[in-house]
């Protein structure tokens, strides 16, 4: 099947499967206020969170303007250098798209607000911070009648967590759209592989294998603050060394490939052992470990082993196998993009021809999940990935936990743990405390396995 045959059809089967459309069918005949745009309408955007990831998807938005108009209306965040760089490269970048005045940038912590106060009901905002502020943001944008897209993962811990499930309901209440950044889910090559997984083309799946393994990368490896620097803005800028802000490195980078591979299996996991440790740190002040070994558990007794390194000059490897009785399956090959997916016969990939391959040169999903998202609002379409994108973050802090703890950890226990990394997140100011303290040697509390049992630090 070619690309341009998969797109729709196989997410709307998706959502199927997810159960999203029962949630979503048990409200038709409820009057709803209308907040979906018709394809004449401009739809604008709004960017909260302008680092890397959200001036790309800002522009990943408005390459949607082959299903009518969009544009960029207003932009947030809270260093002032990260908001002048996006703002100047969006607007470099998108011409007539681009339609922020500086009256439209805002600086601060309530930016987000004033961002979603520029936009009328039915256009839509982007979050693309670190994760703490995901449950404020789309709090908010649910009040204002908005439509969303937050980036991957959601959440760190239990409470946000359960928070963002009950905020899920309250989106498909309003009828708002909700797209999650977990752009493998709209790979049109993943897509076609999933359904040849569920039709049997490798049997039944008896084991799964994931890899992100690399030197350390963004600000997993944070040095010790600066005396000049107070604590809040450290640790926002250096949110890969905070688990408040990321849930981590683990959370941060694996959640794509812990999603994926529980995708093809079509089942999350129920439980999670691991293991980890840290090595050559030397001043590092980061809560990470800098390995991983996860072994998760689904309801049939399958298992996904999932390794996690970032250890310069450590072999590099970033791939997610999936293997079952007639044969065997490449879900990402070097990567989130080309996934190059591919079906072997056996399971010796090395010295094996494939059975099938996805074509190449394939789309990126990056763009295809702002396709989909913005063809679901003109169109009016269900589409809401908050719950699922919860439970991807929900299981992928299961695994952490249970690595930095060096206990065996249940998604039951890790839905209802009390511990909540940032509970006073709406409150964060510049100058004030911060979710987490260093001690007397600037460094802060790290996770110690048998030791700290039932909290990560
Ligand atoms: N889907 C993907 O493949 C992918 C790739 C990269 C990053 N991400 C995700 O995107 C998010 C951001 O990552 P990034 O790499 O762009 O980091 P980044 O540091 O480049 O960008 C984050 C931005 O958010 C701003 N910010 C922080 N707190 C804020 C707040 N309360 N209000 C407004 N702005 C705030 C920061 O100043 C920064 O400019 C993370 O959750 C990350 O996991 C996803």
């Amino acid at each position: 099947m070619s690309q341009s045959e998969t797109p729709l059809t196989s997410r709307r089967e998706f959502l199927k499967q997810g159960g999203q459309l029962a949630a979503v069918s048990a409200l038709a005949g409820i009057a709803l206020p209308h907040v979906h745009a018709a394809e004449s309408h401009t739809i604008q955007v709004g960017l909260v969170g302008a680092g890397g990831r959200g001036t790309g998807a800002a522009a990943d938005a408005l390459s949607t303007a082959n299903l009518g108009p969009i544009k960029l209306v207003a932009m947030a965040d809270v260093f002032e250098d990260k908001l002048n760089r996006s703002y100047e490269s969006l607007k470099k970048k998108c011409g007539d798209q681009f339609d922020v005045p500086p009256e439209r940038k805002f600086l601060g912590f309530d930016g987000y607000k004033k961002v979603m106060d520029c936009l009328k009901p039915g256009d839509v905002v982007i979050s693309a911070t670190p994760l703490a502020f995901r449950g404020l943001h789309l709090e908010y944008a649910i009040q204002k009648g908005l439509h969303a897209f937050m980036e991957k993962p959601l959440t760190s811990d239990g409470p946000s967590t359960r928070k963002l499930f009950q905020l899920a309901d309250e989106a498909d209440k309003k009828k708002l759209k909700v797209g999650v950044g977990l752009m493998i889910r709209h790979c049109r090559g993943r897509q076609e592989l999933y359904k040849r997984i569920k039709a049997g083309q490798i049997g039944e799946i008896t084991m799964m294998r994931a890899y992100r393994m690399h030197p350390g990368v963004g600000t997993v490896f944070s040095k010790p603050k600066p005396a000049d620097t107070a604590e809040v803005p450290f640790q926002i800028r250096h949110f890969h060394a905070f688990l408040w802000a990321s849930g981590g490195l683990f959370s941060d980078f694996n959640i794509h490939q812990i999603d994926e591979t529980c995708w093809m299996k079509n089942a999350w996991p129920v439980k999670a052992h691991g293991i980890g440790g840290r090595h050559y740190r030397g001043d590092c002040i980061d809560q990470n470990f800098d390995n991983y070994a996860v072994e998760y558990t689904f309801p049939d007794g399958t298992k996904l082993f999932f390794g996690s390194r970032c250890v310069q000059g450590a072999y590099s490897e970033f791939a997610s196998f999936v293997h079952g009785t007639r044969g065997s399956a490449v879900v990402s090959t070097a990567a989130h993009t080309p996934g190059k997916v591919r079906i072997y016969r056996g399971h010796n990939m090395e010295k094996q021809k494939p059975i099938w391959a996805f074509p190449q040169p394939e789309k990126s999903p990056y763009p295809l999940e702002w396709q989909d998202l913005i063809t679901a609002i003109r169109k009016n379409q269900p589409y809401n990935e908050v719950k699922r994108g919860a439970i991807a973050s929900l299981v992928t802090s299961m695994g952490r936990m249970a690595a930095h703890t060096g206990q065996v950890i249940t998604y039951e226990q890790m839905l209802n743990s009390d511990h909540e990394f940032a509970p006073n997140v709406d409150k964060l100011t510049m100058d004030g405390p911060a979710p987490v303290a260093p001690g007397a040697d600037g460094k802060y509390p790290i996770p110690e396995p048998g030791i700290k049992k039932t909290r990560e630090y």
